[in-house]
């Protein structure tokens, strides 16, 4: 889920009159959509009010923690506007459900390198701040180098990578105590991987680090990318982020790591059965338990 910090950072590059586009890739169960509306709901009136919540099983490993979804009324079209893509059929639908006829929160079925390089090239974005969430994973294909490939064409905006290791705070040996973060065949989810798509850039970008894990004990990566000095300040300024330059060796070191499948039970699952299965099937009873 999301951290709160996040709320911040887009409070900041609100300036009560320009458009914010927050863009998220990977919608699964719509946590993070529900958060965003209920701060986009206070930042902007045309976006909602909020006359209470609808709780969802949807959260947690299994999908067994109840998530709280705003219910909006007298929504119009607001300056603020969330895109969610997901390419798994049913984490489109949940948005569709959850937030239906919704002008301001657009769900996309599709791979997210494949819509973010429509949206880009067909000028979706321009004259807007963008904050990308990048959270698309679980399937064989990665998109996320793929995805920063497209973002990185608008030269200007915020990227959150989700799921990152920390320098210094994650743990080298294990992706899932504190601070945790993705390993996807042996490779780190970590600064290293992506990087050398941002050598020969031809704009400023700055790294931040969380200094306390996100919700959920997990890490990850706050990419600033063509603001000034002044404006990166304004954006990160008091917040528990710490900065860290693109060369600095503490998070340049190679660091393969091999997790141990049968150590994760839900690896172990994922490994047996298809993964759409698995999460067809957990769709499928949390629909016959009644909603807490
Ligand atoms: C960790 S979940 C996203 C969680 C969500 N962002 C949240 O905060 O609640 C990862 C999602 O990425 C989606 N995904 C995987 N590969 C994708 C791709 N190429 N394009 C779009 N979505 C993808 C999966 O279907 C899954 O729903």
């Amino acid at each position: 889920m999301i951290d709160t910090i996040i709320k911040s950072i887009l409070s900041r590059m609100d300036r009560g009159d320009n458009r914010i586009f927050f863009v998220e890739t990977g919608t699964d169960q719509a946590g993070t959509v529900a958060q965003v509306a209920v701060w986009f709901s206070a930042m902007d009136t045309r976006f909602g009010r909020i006359t209470g919540f609808k709780s969802i099983r949807g959260g947690g490993p299994w999908y067994t923690e109840p998530l709280q979804f705003p219910q909006l009324v007298d929504v119009q079209d607001a300056r603020l506007k969330i895109m969610t893509i997901d390419n798994f059929p049913p984490a489109f639908q949940n948005v569709r459900k959850r937030f239906p006829d919704n002008p301001n929160i657009i769900p996309v079925l599709n791979s997210s390198p494949t819509q973010l390089e429509k949206m880009i090239a067909e000028g979706q974005l321009d004259g807007c701040e963008r904050l990308f969430y990048l959270d698309a994973h679980w399937e064989d294909y990665w998109p996320l180098r793929d995805e920063l490939a497209q973002v990185i064409e608008l030269k200007r905006f915020v990227a959150v990578i989700d799921d990152c290791f920390v320098p210094g705070k994650s743990d080298p040996r294990d992706a899932r105590s504190g601070f945790g973060y993705d390993v996807y065949n042996g490779r780190k989810l970590e600064w290293n991987y992506i990087r050398d798509l941002f050598e020969g850039v031809d704009f400023d970008y700055r790294l931040y680090y969380p200094e306390r894990p996100a919700s959920a004990e997990r890490g990850y990566l706050l990419l600033l990318a063509g603001y000034s000095r002044e404006e990166e300040a304004r954006l990160v300024e008091g917040l528990p982020l710490f900065p860290m330059a693109a060369d600095d060796p503490l998070h340049l070191q190679f660091s393969d790591i091999i997790p141990n499948p049968l150590g994760d039970f839900k690896s172990l699952v994922r490994s047996l059965l298809p993964l759409a299965f698995v999460r067809g099937t957990l769709q499928f009873i949390l629909r016959l338990l009644p909603s807490r």
